[in-house]
């Protein structure tokens, strides 16, 4: 697909890996609208980059995806590319939780992850079916494919975005095959996310680079650095892939 002249929305733009998305798709001429909850990150993005426009949203909250389409729909109807980027992820352990808490943590990031993407994305398509060429890009991670031990509902949350993604892309292709779908599976990045963790982390900027160049050759499926290899490793020697990632 052509990385010009489209009408994006960034979910999370305002840090880490959607920022970089956001810078890439500004440099090339798009007009880019982002979302995210913190004024001043929001307002930090567009210090940068004068000509984004910025929305306030909490996706944990139903109203106000709502009120994000209505903006949307009355300042940006020519939307024609959706990123679902806005992701968080919480640590559990299952034989410690206590059950209230555990509650309202679990339905937060299972919405925030999954279920604002999948409502997003519903409200986005009649305007996005609306142009020649159009897609959704959802992120999803390495994690989707082989969990790790401290992260129960994120890695289920991923493996959810991962098999959303393709069952769209099959719809999408039947019925309306002018929306491309996307996935970008990411290995571990050095954002707010992970400070303080991990090692052989990568850029969110390589990302945003590997990200628009798959969307460049229409390849749907975009593993992202490590994830190629992870790929081979969990096809060929699963139990293997499944070490590796347990206790990352
Ligand atoms: N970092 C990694 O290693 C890694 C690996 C694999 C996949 N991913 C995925 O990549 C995506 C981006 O992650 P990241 O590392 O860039 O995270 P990040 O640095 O923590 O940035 C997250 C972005 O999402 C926004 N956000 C978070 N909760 C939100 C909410 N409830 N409503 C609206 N916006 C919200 C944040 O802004 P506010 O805080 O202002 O809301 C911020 O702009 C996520 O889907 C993540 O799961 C990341």
């Amino acid at each position: 697909m052509k990385l010009s002249g489209h009408t994006v929305l960034v979910t999370g733009g305002s840090a880490g890996v959607g920022l970089a998305l956001t810078q890439e798709f500004y440099k090339k001429d798009n007009r880019v609208i982002i979302c995210g909850r913190s004024p001043e990150k929001l307002a930090r993005a567009q210090e940068e980059m004068s000509e984004i426009e910025t929305i306030q949203c909490d996706l944990a909250k139903d109203d106000d995806i709502k009120n994000l389409l209505n903006v949307i729909s009355t300042k940006f109807p020519e939307l024609s590319l959706l990123v679902n980027n806005a992701g968080v992820q919480l640590n559990y352990n299952f034989t410690e939780v206590e059950p209230e808490q555990a509650f309202r943590d679990i339905d937060w990031e299972t919405q925030v992850n999954f279920n604002a993407m999948v409502k997003l994305t519903t409200l986005c398509l009649p305007l996005l079916r609306k142009h020649t060429e159009s897609a959704i890009v959802n992120v999803s991670s390495g994690l989707a494919l082989t969990p790790k031990s401290s992260a129960p509902i994120y890695c289920a949350t991923k493996a959810a975005v991962h098999i959303f993604s393709q069952s769209l892309r099959y719809q999408m292709e039947d019925d309306a095959p002018n929306v491309a779908v996307f996935e970008a599976i990411l290995p571990m990045v050095d954002t707010d996310m992970t400070k303080g963790r991990g090692k052989g982390k990568i850029s969110s900027k390589q990302v945003a680079d590997e990200v628009l160049n798959a969307l460049s050759k229409n390849n749907y499926e975009i593993n992202v650095g490590k994830v190629k290899l992870l790929v081979w490793i969990n096809r060929f020697a699963p139990w293997l892939a499944k070490r590796i990632l347990r206790g990352s």
